[in-house]
This record gives C-alpha cells, structure tokens and sequence, in this order.
C-alpha cells in the first residue's frame, strides 16, 4: 500500500456509514436471518460449506448478551429444519465476556448445547488479545464439562500460539487458525507478514501433530500452497483438514480448492451490527483505498 492509500484506509471510519455499507456489501449475507439462509443455501448448491456469524461485539448490555445467545440458538433451529450445511462461530464479547464471565458462560453453555441437539458444532472467534487467556479458559472449561461439539481459534500473529496449542493437547482441539485481524504491540506480536506467515505453518504442523481437526483460514495463495504441500506430505485424509475463507473474499479461489476436492467453509455474517466486521474487512481489501477515492469523488461531484 502506497502513504496515501494507508492513510484512507485509516481514515475509513470517519467515513459515512451508508458509504460503508455499500462498500462492504459483499462481505455481509444481510441483516436478517433468511437472508444469511439463501447465502447459506447458494454456497451449499456450490459444494461449500457455512459458519454463521450474528454480527454483534462488545455488547455492553445483558439484554443485548441474551439476544443474541437466543439469536444463535434460531440460527441453530433454522439450520436444521432447512436442511443447511453450516454452524456457527460466535464471539464472547457478543455474549457478554466484558459484562460478566459467567453470563457469557451460560450463553455459550446454551448455543452449544442447542448445537448439540442437533449434532452441530459452535465455533469460539478469537478477539483481540486482552480477551485470548480468558477464551481460552473458557472453552477448556466447556470441553471439560462434557461438550465435545466446541472449537476455538488460534491467531499465527500472536507470538504465543504454539504454547497455547501445547496447553491444550491433552482436549484434541478442533482449530481455526487465522493470521490474526487485531493490532497488538510488537512484544506479544510479530509485526512482519514473513514471521507472520512461518507462525502459522509452526501452528498448522503443532496441530497436526496433536491430532486436532484444523480449519486453515487464509486467502493467502502462499499459505494455501505450503498447508497443501504439508497435508500431503502429512499424508492427511480430506476429513483430517477443512479450509476456511470469509464471504465475498477470493471466491474464485474457493472453487478451486472445491474442484480439487478440499472441504471449503464460508464465514458467513449477517445482522444489524453490521459496521464493526464492515470496518475490518474494508481495511483488509488491498482495493478499498480506489474504492473510497472513487465513491469520494463522485460525491463530491455537482
Ligand atoms: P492477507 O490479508 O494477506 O490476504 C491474502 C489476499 O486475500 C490479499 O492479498 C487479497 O488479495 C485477499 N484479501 C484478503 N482480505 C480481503 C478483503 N477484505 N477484501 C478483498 N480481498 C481480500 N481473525 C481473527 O483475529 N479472529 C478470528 O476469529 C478470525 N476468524 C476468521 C475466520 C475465517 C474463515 C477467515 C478466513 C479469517 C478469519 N480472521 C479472523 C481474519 C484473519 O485473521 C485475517 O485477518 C484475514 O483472513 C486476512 O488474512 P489472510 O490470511 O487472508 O491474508
């Protein structure tokens, strides 16, 4: 990125939210919960699979922690009388982890046995580091209590990782391991996509090696390329691995890996919180510095 395009990328939130929206459009399934099932219902019809995100972070009321638990226990009913391949992936802080541990804790309780029911399986997202001991305890504390149908996310950017997936081997984790979304100061982080990059080979082989059930979760053709010349070399089945990408990201890449055989998931979110993910991904894009520039010009235009 050139000085000027990181400075609009920064610049983003002081940009108006139905600039935003429209932006960002192609990253959110919609505001309503039959609107992420035709997404759902489209991606399955492509050979791919679903993890549904009811968009929601940092709530800072119980009511809103409890909407949104009784939001996902719907997700969860509407996936199984619609016949849909997909769970879920939730975040603590939506379900109350800064209001007080133990609502959130009842609320993951009651997704995950709702889940459960159905022979379905939650995922906990990762947040930014200030919550990664606190989620990483609680989803030991929940395998422990007996539910097997719970996995967790492990960021490559975050230098503790491999020791976080030693502590917890003895679960045989399910694991989502992603770059890593949030800034974090260098001395828990590494700051260069190189090192970033090495981490997350370092975590995708720890895991292997523990026996987990991994989601590799990149667009990323240099990390695609190196997890699938170890799952060969690992000699891995197709069900040992599932390959992971976000909503309206490379999806020309994801029917590659679906020609090729792989298992691909599509996160999927959707709902009125919609700004926080928006913010994120436009960040993301590598064309969102055109695309402001664009939308910029043409407003300001008579
Ligand atoms: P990178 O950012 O280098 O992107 C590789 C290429 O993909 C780019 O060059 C570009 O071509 C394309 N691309 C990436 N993002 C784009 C965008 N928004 N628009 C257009 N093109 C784009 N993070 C986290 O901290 N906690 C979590 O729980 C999760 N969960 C999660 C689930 C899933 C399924 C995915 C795929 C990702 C996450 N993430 C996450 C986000 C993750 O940490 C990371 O920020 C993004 O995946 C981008 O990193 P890549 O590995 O794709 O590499």
């Amino acid at each position: 990125m050139t000085i000027i395009d990181r400075a609009i990328v920064r610049a983003l939130p002081a940009v108006p939210r139905r600039v935003v929206k429209r932006l960002s459009s192609r990253y959110i399934a919609g505001t309503t919960l039959a609107e992420a099932c035709d997404v759902v219902r489209e991606l399955n019809s492509q050979g791919k699979e679903a993890t549904l995100d009811v968009l929601g972070e940092e709530v800072t009321l119980r009511e809103e922690a409890i909407g949104l638990r009784d939001a996902y226990r719907r997700a969860l009913d509407t996936i199984e009388e619609e016949g849909l391949r997909s769970n879920v992936s939730v975040k603590l802080t939506a379900l109350g982890l800064k209001l007080d541990s133990g609502l959130c804790r009842a609320d993951l309780t009651a997704v995950v046995e709702e889940a459960a029911r159905f022979g379905n399986f939650v995922r906990i997202d990762m947040e930014d580091s200030s919550t990664t001991s606190e989620t990483l305890a609680l989803y030991r504390d929940i395998r422990e209590g007996g539910h097997d149908n719970l996995g967790v996310v492990l960021q490559a950017a975050l230098k503790r990782t491999l020791s976080d997936i030693a502590g917890l081997a003895d679960l045989g984790p399910n694991v989502r391991v992603c770059k890593g979304i949030y800034v974090e100061p260098a001395e828990i982080a590494y700051q260069e996509d190189e090192s970033i990059r090495l981490n997350f080979l370092d975590a995708l082989e720890a895991l292997f090696d523990i026996g987990s059930y991994v989601g590799i979760a990149t667009h990323d053709d240099r990390l695609i390329d190196e997890a699938l010349a170890l799952v060969e070399r690992r000699g891995l089945g197709r069900d040992d691995y599932e390959f992971q990408m976000l909503l309206g990201v490379r999806p020309e890449l994801g029917n590659e890996l679906v020609g090729e055989g792989h298992r691909l998931r599509i996160y999927v979110p959707f709902g009125r919180r919609w700004y926080e993910y928006s913010i994120r991904r436009l960040q993301e894009n590598p064309k969102i510095a055109g695309y402001v520039a664009l939308d910029t010009l043409k407003r300001l235009r008579p």
